[in-house]
C-alpha cells in the first residue's frame, strides 16, 4: 500500500507560541497561524513553564481549526500529522505531542516527530533556495549554535553556546533594565534611536573555539550598570539614574557586542569551511535588522551569499516543522505511535 504523503499539519508546541501549519508537497505553505503567550508570560520577565502548558492546552484545538480553514483543507485531507518533540520545555511539547498522536490514533494517519533545531536551520530553505553547502547561525531564545548545512536534512553542529543562549542575554539584560519581556525587540528600538553606537564596550568572548559563551556577558552588564550608578546590587534594584536615554545606550551597547561576537566567530569557523556558499540566520534572534545587515556586510566582503527567512520564520512557527516533516515524509522516514519527547 502506499502511504499518501502530499499535505502535512505541523504542531509546534515547545515554548510559548502555540502554533499550527498546513505544507503542501511541491506547493509549499498553505498556512501558518500561531498563538503567542508573551503577554500571559510578560509580568514575570520570562516563560513561565506551568502557564506555557496551560496555554497550550487551552489553544492547541482552536489553533489546528484555524491552520486547516485557512488551508481550506479539512483533517480527512491530511496525509500525515508531524510534531515537534524536543528540544523544549516538557510540559509545553507533551500538549503538542500528545494531542498529534491522539489526532494520529483517531485517523490512522502517520507521525513524524521534529527536532526543533534542525526545522530552524532548514527555514531558510523554505522559501528560498539556498545553496550548498552552507554555514547556519541559528540564534534563539533557548539555543545558539552554528551547524554546516550539507543538503536538505544533513547537517553537523560545529559549534554550540556552553551556558546562556543569546537571545536569552538580551531577555535577561531587558529584564535587569526593567523592559518587558522578550527583551530582544525592545532593546532593537532602543539601540535603532542612538543608531547602533558602542557607548560601553563589553567584553566580546575570548572563546577560540567555535562555541560560544553568553553568561558572562549579561553578568558584565550588570557589573557595568552598578560601576556607572544605575543598579544597586544589595536590593537588586535599577535605579532612577537609568533614564530612556541611559537604557538606550546599554542596549546599542549590547546589540553591537552581539554582532561583533558573531562576526568574529564566523571569520573563525569559515578558515575551516573556505568552501561554503553562503551563510544563513535564523532563530528569533534573527528577526534583529542591525543584526542582520551586520552579517550581511561580512558575507559580501567575503562573496558569500547571506539569506535569513522572513521574520515570522524566524521566531518559533509551525511551517518550519511541516517543511522538515515534508522531506522526511517524501523519504518515508515515518515514527509512530511510541514516540516520545527528545528534550536535549
Ligand atoms: O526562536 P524564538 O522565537 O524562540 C526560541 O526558540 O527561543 O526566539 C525568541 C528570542 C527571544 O530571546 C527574543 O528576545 C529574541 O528571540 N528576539 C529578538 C528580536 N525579536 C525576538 N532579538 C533581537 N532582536 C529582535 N528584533
Ligand atoms: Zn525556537
Amino acid at each position: 500500500m502506499t502511504i499518501k504523503k502530499n499535505i502535512i499539519l505541523a504542531i509546534e508546541t515547545s515554548c510559548d507560541e502555540t502554533a499550527a501549519s498546513v505544507y503542501q508537497d511541491g506547493v509549499g505553505i498553505r498556512s501558518n497561524v500561531l498563538f503567542s503567550q508573551i503577554d500571559l508570560h510578560k509580568n514575570y520577565g520570562g516563560v513561565v513553564p506551568e502557564i506555557a502548558s496551560r496555554s497550550h492546552l487551552e489553544k492547541i484545538i482552536p489553533i489546528t481549526r484555524q491552520a486547516l480553514e485557512a488551508a481550506e483543507v479539512s483533517l480527512d485531507d491530511v496525509d500525515v500529522c508531524a510534531v515537534t518533540n524536543g528540544p523544549g520545555l516538557p510540559g509545553s511539547l507533551l500538549v503538542g505531542v500528545c494531542f498529534t498522536k491522539a489526532v494520529v490514533a483517531c485517523l490512522g494517519k502517520p507521525i513524524i516527530g521534529v527536532n526543533h533545531l534542525e526545522a530552524h536551520v532548514f527555514s531558510s530553505c523554505i522559501n528560498q533556495q539556498v545553496p550548498f553547502p552552507h554555514l547556519c547561525l541559528s540564534v534563539s531564545g533557548g539555543h545558539t549554535a552554528l551547524y554546516i548545512v550539507n543538503a536538505i536534512g544533513n547537517y553537523t553542529v560545529i559549534g554550540q553556546t556552553l551556558d546562556d543562549a543569546a537571545g536569552e542575554a538580551l531577555d535577561k539584560v531587558a529584564k535587569l533594565l526593567q523592559l518587558p519581556y522578550p527583551g530582544g525587540p525592545i532593546i532593537e528600538k532602543l539601540a535603532s534611536a542612538v543608531n547602533f553606537q558602542d557607548f560601553f564596550s563589553y567584553p566580546r568572548s575570548k572563546l577560540t573555539t567555535p562555541d560560544f559563551s553568553f553568561s558572562g556577558l549579561k553578568t558584565a552588564v550588570l557589573y557595568d550598570l552598578v560601576k556607572r550608578g544605575a543598579y544597586e546590587l544589595t536590593t537588586q534594584r535599577l535605579l532612577p539614574t537609568a533614564t530612556t536615554a541611559f537604557k538606550a545606550q546599554v542596549a546599542s551597547s549590547l546589540l553591537v557586542c552581539l554582532g561583533d561576537i558573531f562576526k568574529d566567530k564566523l571569520t573563525l569557523v569559515y578558515k575551516n569551511y573556505p568552501h561554503i556558499k553562503a551563510v544563513t540566520f535564523v532563530g528569533g534572534v534573527a528577526c534583529n535588522q542591525y543584526l542582520r545587515n551586520e552579517l550581511n556586510a561580512w558575507c559580501t566582503q567575503r562573496e558569500l551569499l547571506f539569506i535569513a527567512p522572513e521574520r515570522k520564520l524566524c521566531s518559533d512557527n509551525a511551517a518550519m516543522i511541516a517543511f522538515v516533516a515534508n522531506y522526511r515524509a517524501q523519504q518515508n522516514l515515518f515514527d509512530d505511535l511510541n514516540l516520545d519527547l527528545k528534550i536535549l
